[in-house]
């Protein structure tokens, strides 16, 4: 039977900067996103209904995930086609900050696009994926892109050259609505310059995109699980020289332009806590192939 195997990769953000408060409750934003290696595995069949399977016990496989909104969306639109089984393989922690649940329901749009042949283009898919959340538009896209608006404004920019992630995830999950709620803009003085970042990416110099990550939510985050501001400084004590925390968090990742200095960290790390990762940064050709159809 047709199938679509869809490799749903992870995101980081090499900046994140809050602007403001809007009126829909949401935050005006402005992000540089990063596709990673770090991926589930999102497997597509046609089936009379939504159905969804997964290796992961605390992912849910009703209404409440991504992946069966995409469906539900898409059979909307498109009422004549029948309904799929949607198999997560969960590799990507949860409540991550790493836009696990996003990428799911990113890759049944992409998927169900290609299995059901509904020919949707790029700009289609982007406007179904804003309804489901701000990050899903960008799980689309890859592989760095500046996010504006809440999110799902896009702007292609330069890929970012080959880069290693070592990334550590603690052992509790972070609700995104709670950090931005307990931002305090007024107290953020320091604000990443994009302009100068992304003059960066187009130079490939791996030196300053390293040198220069900042996440605004850093602080909010901090100071509502201080484990995690206890885990950057922990792993610049190992001897990592850029690290950062991804998203609203929890996960907190080093960054390396040299592969070996990565394995090394990556190892010395492992010992110390349970959910670590390695990883490097996704290009456009790997976005192209990320799917691919087993008849
Ligand atoms: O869009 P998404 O469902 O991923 O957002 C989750 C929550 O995070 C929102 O309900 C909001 O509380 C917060 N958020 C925000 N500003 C953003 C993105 C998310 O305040 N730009």
């Amino acid at each position: 039977m047709k199938q679509v195997v869809v490799k749903a990769y992870a995101k980081i953000n090499l900046i994140l900067d809050v602007l403001g408060k809007r009126e829909d409750g949401y935050h005006e934003v402005e992000m540089v996103m990063q596709t990673i290696s770090l991926h589930d595995e999102v497997i597509l069949k046609s089936a009379p209904g939504i159905m969804i399977t997964t290796n992961h016990p605390q992912v849910p496989t009703d209404k409440r995930n991504l992946a069966y909104q995409a469906a539900q969306l898409i059979q909307t639109r498109y009422p004549t086609i029948p309904g799929v089984e949607i198999i997560i393989n969960k590799q990507i922690p949860i409540e991550a900050g790493l836009a696990g649940g996003s990428t799911d329901g990113a890759a049944v749009i992409l998927g169900m696009n290609k299995l059901f042949s509904l020919d949707m283009t790029k700009d289609e898919m982007l406007t179904l994926a804003a309804q489901l959340g701000s990050d899903v538009p960008f799980c689309i896209l890859g592989p760095t892109a500046v996010a504006r608006g809440r999110g799902e404004l896009l702007e292609e920019i330069t890929p970012c050259p080959l880069l290693w992630l070592v990334l550590v995830k603690p052992e509790f999950g972070v609700k995104t609505p709670q950090v931005y709620k307990n931002l305090n803009l007024a107290e953020i003085t320091d604000h990443p310059d994009l302009m100068k970042y992304i003059r960066a990416l187009e130079r490939k110099d791996k030196e300053y995109i390293c040198n220069n990550l900042l996440n605004i939510l850093e602080q909010s985050t901090f100071q509502l699980y201080p484990q995690v501001k206890e885990i950057k400084a922990q792993m610049y004590n190992l001897g990592a020289k850029n690290v950062l925390m991804s998203g609203s968090g929890p996960t907190v990742f080093a960054l390396f332009s040299n592969r070996q200095e990565a394995e090394d960290f990556f190892r010395q790390v492992k010992g110390i806590y349970r959910q670590v990762y390695l990883a490097q940064t996704i290009d456009e050709e790997k976005i192209r192939e990320r799917m691919k159809i087993n008849e």
